[in-house]
């Protein structure tokens, strides 16, 4: 009996400064494991006279039970504990600032696409789709440059395996399809879209790019109303008070034909990089409707005037912008895709 109190002291003692669960189940080996103190006792009962066995039989249960209940308790104490010091440690620090999440951005080509419609909407233009892929006839036939004219050398076209069918190598041909459809109503259009030109690419040429065609058909439609239309983009794209030069030029689907420069936004006009110093940027093509695209559309040439217009998104952006390369629009470095506009 005298052991039996001994053990149950020691024991006690022991599970107490126990601080970790790993020391409370070494403590559970040396008392209640397979070969613990307390085990060995109870064990050793049948070497006991038998008077003193059930006396020392309801002892040892008796201490088995107490030292599994504090065994529980003892466990259960450092678990909390462990609990609240890592709470302590991890705790959650409800003053530090969230994290962003990353919004995604508008594509600068699209952004200036959108910035380009905008303005001529204010102009009462209104935004027609047309197809990428198109027929050699409406991208070159009906706009005057027929099969074997020297002009088709001024696109370097994609071809597909279906004769007569091709990507379209600018937003023109979309002028076919606008007055077919609208003929013989009065139109305002812009055209915007992807074109693709088989081109050696480089900073300033990509295989694939965007234009903006504009069109504009009625009756005593002007070369000043051309002028007026595009003096006010310029204005609005890039400032108030930017100069416009118009030079003579040629294209098959225009007769008077024009290209359009604005005074070099980077430099105003002194002369850089950029506008390879001559102070102006070439910012689109345009002129007045040619009379056979005209009645290629359905109008009368006799009655009905129009003048067009092409100019790539990317092109503006680059010269708004100062950006030197327009492949930089097509590569999809996110440094790129979040800083421009
Ligand atoms: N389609 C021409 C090109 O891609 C650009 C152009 C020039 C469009 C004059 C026009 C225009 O509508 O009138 O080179």
């Amino acid at each position: 009996m005298q052991a039996l109190e001994e053990l149950q002291t020691r024991a006690q003692e022991e599970l107490t400064a126990a601080e970790t669960l790993e020391a409370t189940e070494a403590w559970f080996r040396d008392y209640l494991g397979r070969n613990g103190a307390l085990t060995n006792f109870l064990r050793g009962l049948s070497d006991l006279p038998r008077e003193q066995r059930p006396e020392a039989g309801r002892a040892g249960n008796q201490l088995k039970n107490l030292l599994e209940t504090a065994l529980h308790t003892r466990q259960e104490a450092i678990r909390q504990q462990e609990m609240e010091q890592t709470l302590a440690a991890e705790g959650v620090d409800v003053t530090m600032p969230g994290r962003r999440p990353t919004f995604g951005k508008i594509h600068p080509s699209n952004q200036t696409l959108r910035e380009i419609a905008q303005i001529f909407g204010q102009m009462g233009f209104q935004v027609y789709d047309s197809p990428e892929v198109e027929t050699d006839e409406n991208n070159f036939g009906l706009l005057n440059i027929p099969p074997g004219h020297p002009a088709r050398d001024m696109w370097d076209t994609f071809y597909t395996t279906t004769p007569g069918v091709i990507l379209r190598t600018h937003t023109s041909p979309g002028q076919i399809h606008a007055m077919r459809e609208y003929c013989p109503e009065p139109i305002r259009v812009i055209l915007p879209g992807k074109c693709y030109r088989h081109e050696d690419v480089s900073a300033r040429y990509d295989m694939m790019f965007h234009q903006v065609e504009g069109l504009v058909v009625g009756r005593n439609v002007t070369f000043s109303d051309l002028k007026g239309t595009l003096v006010n983009f310029a204005n609005q794209m890039f400032g108030e008070g930017r100069s416009l030069r118009f030079r003579k030029s040629y294209f098959p689907f225009t007769e008077p034909s024009v290209e359009v420069d604005a005074g070099c936004v980077l430099c105003e006009a002194k002369g850089c990089r950029i506008c390879k110093n001559t102070g102006w940027l070439e910012i689109l093509g345009a002129g007045m409707v040619h009379p056979i695209v005209l009645q290629n559309g359905g109008y009368d040439p006799a009655v009905y005037s129009g003048f067009a217009f092409g100019m790539g998104p990317e092109r503006i952006a680059m010269l708004k912008y100062g950006i030197d390369d327009i492949r930089y629009f097509f590569t999809n470095d996110v440094r790129f895709l979040e800083r421009v506009g």
